[in-house]
């Protein structure tokens, strides 16, 4: 178990659970919470016993957003800080070496959904909420939620979100394709650890290169993207995990991989 004030961190099975934890304000993310969870982020990008990182909310909500208590003092300049401390942390959950699975158990709203944008995979418990309010406070939303809802959902929807501020229920969610799979509450985190477990079985290099792949393709053409594949395809090769994958499927048994 960790220290920090906001948030818990757990490590058990080759899985972290990072948990945040101010329920009494549905886990509003404020400079702390940043601050520590970008310290987590640190730690686990450089555990190499670690292979999957699980993000969830302690109570009823995942995260109903920055906090407003704090924002409301705020001036442009310390906006500012704000939002690059923000991108600062999306953009190290987005980029971290393992696979991350938001398992989001009630309101993701705000930046709590930008959270969920900056992860890979995001499995909702069927009382889950989504939404972009910021407008309804007389702002955009600051860390990230106008590019990433707009490559995952396209724009016309992200503008629906962002323009009306409305709530939007699990099923709605994952018709939009804004969620991976809607799970009934009592099994979310059975589902999320199931996943996490099979994604632990796997190569892991050959898992990391997959996630660095698909993230680094997304800003090239289609023609760059594809060479990068190749490359990466290529490299792979030379790797223990790959003669080893291929060995024991020949051999009928399970794969040894050392990574
Ligand atoms: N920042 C600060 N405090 C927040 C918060 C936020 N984003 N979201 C919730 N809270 C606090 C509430 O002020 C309340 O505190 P209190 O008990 O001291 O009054 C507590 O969390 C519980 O929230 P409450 O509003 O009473 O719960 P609810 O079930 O009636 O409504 C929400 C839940 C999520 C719909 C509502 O809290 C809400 O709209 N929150 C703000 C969402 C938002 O705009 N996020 C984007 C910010 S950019």
């Amino acid at each position: 178990m960790s220290s920090y004030t906001t948030l818990t961190l757990e490590k058990k099975d080759q899985t972290a659970l990072l948990t945040f934890n101010r329920p009494e304000v549905l886990n509003a993310l404020n400079t702390t919470v940043a601050t520590e969870s970008l310290d987590a982020l640190q730690s686990i990008q450089n555990d190499p016993d670690v292979r999957v990182l699980i993000l969830t909310g302690a109570g009823r909500a995942f995260v109903a957003g920055a906090d407003i208590t704090e924002m409301q003092a705020k001036n442009a300049e310390q906006a500012r800080i704000y939002s690059e401390l923000g991108h600062r942390f999306m953009n190290t959950l987005q980029d971290l070496p393992q696979p991350v699975i938001a398992a989001i158990n009630g309101f993701a709203l705000g930046g709590g959904l930008e959270v969920a944008l900056a992860c890979d995979i995001r499995i909702a418990s069927e009382s889950a909420q989504f939404g972009l309010p910021e407008t309804i406070l007389g702002i955009i939303p600051g860390w990230g939620a106008t590019q990433r809802t707009a490559r995952l959902v396209g724009t016309a929807k992200t503008k629906e979100m962002i323009f009306t501020g409305r709530r939007i229920k699990a099923a709605e969610a994952l018709s939009m394709g804004l969620v991976n799979q809607v799970v009934p509450n009592e099994e979310l985190m059975d589902t999320v650890n199931e996943m996490a477990a099979t994604m632990c079985r796997q190569g892991q290099t050959a898992l990391r290169h997959a996630k660095t792949v698909i993230n680094n393709g997304m800003d090239l053409n289609l023609d760059e993207a594809l060479r990068l594949e190749i490359d990466t395809f290529v490299d792979l090769f030379d790797t223990d995990d790959r003669r080893e994958g291929m060995q024991a499927f020949l051999e009928k048994r399970k794969p040894n991989f050392t990574g």
